[in-house]
């Protein structure tokens, strides 16, 4: 496939101070956010970032990715980093490659539509913090959710950088919703609307070399801002893609340091500085500059995450992305869903069901946040539904996407189910068609208020804002008023050391394992022992456990007591998850006295996860089928009802307690 803008061939130069090309390829470097997020669940610590900062900052990188996407959520869930003191924090070592962030339109960096004031306020931040592009994308490429992020980000004097996410309903581009004249209309929107670039978002890896090819052909020609390309490795495709775009004349690709690269992350930079070296589209960059970062990466930051990476594979290469489309990350998450209701065995049926929910949601592309909404709803379909009645179990996000919440569906939504979805759904059973987030309410002042007396600034009430059960104690975490908990803390190069050398001597066979029993000191009663074997002594002690009881004949075992009377059925404590008391010492205490045991009928939780919060205090009245819990698994929120109706004996956690599935939430008589 020959054409008029096929890369032209100058003698190479290795010099990095070789002549300018005449068109160069601009790359942006997803290391620090997209990078980590991909390969080590987002865990990439900002310590683990400065090692190579300034190095980094001499490639020559049109930007650097090192912010939004699932960052913000990380940090201060898992990390115990303030998300904000990461930009200040990289700005002091990166002066001059210009920052960009994620930003999921509306979503912001969370996992719903935000009110306008709460996104407003947070992209003001973002760009006096030190964000530079703004790439914005939305879930569903409804473009009304970029209303208020948008001239915030024109206000602020910032790149705003439209994206496409692209999607698939066939194997290759084209079918009934996701056609060149879909992502051209597209496009023009963006363009209409200001953008200073326009990014297809392939989060999957999805986007096949030819249709690359064709895709920016038909973008160059329609559009004027610059046209960028990010596409994930996943499916193995995402270099040569890259490579067809550049031969379409893409402006701008998104690429990794080697460490970073490859598997359900982007592919390498090296190759194309390499592969591009004196064509009118070399890079310019550095080859050994590279090689010195790289190196850094290997000996001081990567054994520090090893242990996070997938590794239980040969192959890089998921192929159940081309069989089935499941993006990486979404296909780890339902896997691990899976894994935790120890249904790992249903993972076909997930394949079998995950394209009709995502038709019956209206054919979304598959991104954060719809890759959740679509995957944990086709979870609890396999493992909830019956052959009588299917969407058994409808998480509030299905019920906030019926509704509209989330914009509007590249295809129509199922009637039934849409209907059944919003059936005494709290803001009314009729789908809105207007811009989503004008539905809702104001949401700063109430954040505010929330945090008064510890949050110390607008940043502290935006982490809040954003995540109100984790950014709370976030806070509290950050001002010394609960102590982060041990995992919080990050891992050394020491112990990484000393863990790899524990894995050497184990796969050399030298580690014995530790008794788990301390060995008790001897009693007056150890008898000594020779014992021969093959010639040899050895001497060994034998100390009776029945001391009282020295063996001297053997005797019948007496038959044991007659067995207690059988517990009354479900005999649940509040709370359900702590153990028994130890019984009290003194004899005398009369049974009675003990706190009577609370009984009543459980609300199990059908599902690990993490208590959002209770509808219901004890003692109040409820009534069968009325939201008790709200109960957030995989990042989506589950209102689970009242088995039956009666009052609320006992509740058993409180907001923000994790659960395992089975555990008695609360307890209805
Ligand atoms: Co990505």
């Amino acid at each position: 496939m020959l054409n008029e803008n096929a890369v032209t061939l100058a003698p190479m130069n290795y010099d990095p101070k070789r002549p300018k090309a005449e068109n160069p390829l601009k790359i942006e470097d997803l290391s620090l956010r997209d990078g980590h997020q991909s390969l080590f669940a987002t865990r990439g610590r900002t310590e683990d970032m400065i090692p190579v900062a300034e190095m980094m900052d001499e490639v020559g990188f049109w930007a650097m990715e090192v912010w939004g996407g699932a960052t913000f959520d990380t940090m201060h869930r898992f990390l115990n980093e303030d998300p904000w003191q990461r930009l200040r924090t990289l700005k002091k070592y990166i002066r001059k490659t210009p920052f960009s962030m994620l930003l999921r339109g509306q979503n912001l960096v969370g996992y719903r539509n935000y009110a306008d004031d709460v996104a407003k306020v947070f992209v003001e931040r973002a760009a006096v913090n030190g964000v530079d592009i703004f790439r914005t994308f939305d879930a569903l490429n409804d473009y009304r959710n970029f209303e208020i992020v948008v001239p915030a980000i024109k206000a602020a004097g910032k790149h705003f950088q439209g994206c496409i996410c692209y999607s698939l309903t066939e194997p290759r581009m084209g079918g009934d919703v996701y056609t060149i004249d879909y992502y051209i209309a597209k496009a023009k929107e963006l363009e209409a609307m200001g953008a200073d670039s326009i990014c297809i978002k392939d989060m999957a890896g999805l986007i096949a070399p030819y249709d690359a090819y064709q895709l920016v052909r038909a973008l160059k020609r329609s559009v004027k801002p610059p046209i960028h390309l990010h596409s994930h490795f996943t499916s193995g495709m995402s270099p040569l893609s890259m490579l067809k775009a550049i031969e379409a004349g893409v402006d701008i690709i998104d690429t990794v340091l080697a460490p970073y690269a490859y598997r359900t992350s982007h592919a390498a930079l090296e190759p194309f500085v390499m592969a591009l070296l004196g064509t009118n589209r070399d890079t310019g960059f550095d080859i050994r500059l590279l090689g010195r970062i790289d190196e850094v990466l290997e000996k001081e930051v990567m054994p520090k995450y090893r242990h996070l990476l997938d590794d239980t594979k040969m192959s890089i290469i998921d192929i159940n992305v081309l069989l089935h489309q499941t993006p990486g990350g979404m296909l780890s998450n339902l896997v691990n869903q899976l894994k935790q209701m120890d249904a790992l065995d249903r993972l076909d049926d997930v394949f079998r069901e995950l394209p009709r929910v995502r038709k019956d949601l209206g054919q979304i592309p598959l991104v954060t946040p719809t890759s959740q909404i679509v995957g944990v709803q086709t979870v609890n379909n396999v493992l909830f539904d019956t052959p009588e009645e299917r969407y058994r179990m409808i998480t509030d996000q299905v019920k906030d996407l019926c509704y509209g919440l989330y914009g509007r569906t590249a295809a129509p939504i199922n009637p039934e189910v849409q209907k059944k979805a919003l059936k005494g759904y709290p803001r009314g059973e009729t789908p809105i068609t207007v811009r989503a987030a004008s539905v809702l309410e104001p949401e700063l002042e109430k954040a505010k208020e929330a945090t008064k007396g510890i949050a110390k600034d607008i940043d502290d009430v935006l982490i809040y804002a954003l995540y109100p059960v984790t950014g709370l104690r976030f806070l509290k975490w950050k001002y010394g008023l609960e102590t982060p908990p041990e995992e919080t803390r990050p891992i050394t190069l020491e112990e990484v050391r000393r863990q790899e050398e524990l894995v050497a001597k184990a796969k050399k066979g030298l580690l014995v394992e530790k008794p788990q029993k301390p060995a008790p000191a001897p009693s007056p009663n150890l008898r000594k022992f020779n014992v021969f074997v093959d010639g040899e002594v050895f001497e060994v002690g034998v100390d009776p456990l029945d001391a009282a009881l020295p063996v001297q004949a053997i005797r019948p075992v007496a038959a044991p007591a007659a067995p207690a009377p059988a517990p009354a059925p479900a005999p649940a404590t509040a709370p359900a998850a702590a153990p028994q008391p130890a019984p009290a010492p003194q004899p005398a205490a009369p049974a009675a006295a003990a706190a009577a045991p609370v009984a009543g009928t459980p609300l199990k939780a059908p599902m690990p996860g993490m208590v959002v919060r209770y509808l219901k205090q004890e003692g109040d009245s409820v009534q069968e089928g009325e939201t008790l819990v709200v109960l957030e698994a995989m990042k989506m929120e589950n209102a689970l009802p009242a088995p039956k109706g009666g009052t609320v004996r006992a509740i058993a956690f409180k907001s923000g307690d994790s659960v395992k599935k089975g555990d008695v939430l609360a307890l209805i008589g």
